[in-house]
């Protein structure tokens, strides 16, 4: 017997009804082939490494991406299995060189991992892109572990085409609690009092401790094993793509690069082989034409944790 949803639930659903409007908004490949203007801010439902040779070629400013880790997953019917590192890295080397003919010349990819893909993922980004960074972001989500420990941290890997780069510190500013609140003369130093507490604007490091995994009671959750925050996919967004600039996400999963782009203001191309993830991120791109937040982030700043629906106004 089918379970009820709680109450409170706000996971993405689609109805029959609703999946055949959907699906007339999908971009099935066909005869007519995959030209910038019939493609951008389009959901495409395919296999990327089908794909991928037939794209136009630097077009995107940011490729955001996020493959099946070297696990064992079932992605609703297909089905991705844990290999040795020598055959993931095989996997990754036949489809990350050539992807990368969509990026513009001083484009920028992140691609995501857990600590144990990483070492293949690092590999792949230093011979291909000029690597840049790690960010490690903090999931509290995670099933504990009897004879291990508990996996709460993930990996992005930051590389750019090449020197010439676009890069806004400016865009991803955190608001952080002020522990030791210095003043000078008096006066805060480089913090404000507000009703809620004190806060200081800071540059965003590469350890994030401030994102929720989604959830049942949020409204960007969906099924999806494997679906990014919002919020994590707002930062790399607003840190490496311009307004107005195009994000290409290969794996869209169900729709969260997608989504976060075109709440921000850029232009957006999804490749994802499951059709029903499809339908779900088309129907998330229909909601955001009413409902542009991104939870955790307003007023142009990443709040921390748990903070993002604080009403917080200055004093004066
Ligand atoms: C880790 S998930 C991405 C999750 C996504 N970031 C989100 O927020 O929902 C990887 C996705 O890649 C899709 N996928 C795997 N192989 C693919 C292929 N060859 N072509 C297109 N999509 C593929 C899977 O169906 C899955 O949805």
């Amino acid at each position: 017997m089918k379970k009820e949803k709680a109450p409170r639930n706000r996971t993405l659903t689609v109805s029959p009804g609703e999946r055949a409007e959907l699906k007339k908004r999908i971009f099935y490949p066909g005869k007519d082939g995959f030209s910038l203007a019939r493609i951008i801010n389009k959901t495409i439902c395919g296999d990327v490494f089908a794909i991928m040779d037939l794209l136009p070629s630097q077009f995107a400013d940011l490729l955001i991406i996020d493959p099946p880790y070297n696990l064992d997953k079932n992605f609703h019917g297909f089905k991705f299995s844990k290999s040795s590192d020598s055959i993931y890295s095989a996997y990754l080397a036949g489809w990350f060189p050539k992807i990368l003919h969509v990026l513009k010349p001083d484009g920028s990819v992140y691609m995501c991992g857990d600590w144990k893909s990483t070492f293949c993922l690092y590999q792949i980004m230093r011979d291909f892109t000029v690597i840049r960074n790690r960010i490690i972001w903090q999931r509290e989500k995670g099933r504990g572990a009897r004879a291990n420990w508990k996996n709460t941290t993930e990996d992005i890997w930051f590389g750019t085409k090449s020197a010439n780069y676009y890069f806004n510190a400016g865009a991803v500013k955190q608001k952080r609690r002020v522990l030791a609140p210095y003043r000078e003369n008096g006066k805060p130093k480089d913090w404000v009092e507000t009703a809620e507490g004190r806060f200081r604007l800071t540059c965003a490091g590469n350890f994030w401790d401030d994102i929720s995994v989604p959830y049942w009671s949020m409204p960007e959750n969906t099924d999806h094993p494997a679906q990014k925050p919002e919020k994590l996919i707002a930062k790399l967004i607003l840190a490496s793509c311009p307004e107005n600039g195009i994000v290409l996400d290969p794996f869209l999963g169900s729709g969260t690069t997608s989504v976060v782009a075109k709440k921000l203001g850029r232009k957006y191309i999804g490749i994802e082989i499951n059709e029903d993830y499809c339908c779900w991120a088309e129907k998330r791109l229909a909601l955001s034409d009413t409902d542009r937040s991104i939870q955790g982030y307003s007023n142009g700043v990443f709040w921390e944790r748990n903070t993002s629906n604080l009403q917080i106004k200055e004093k004066k």
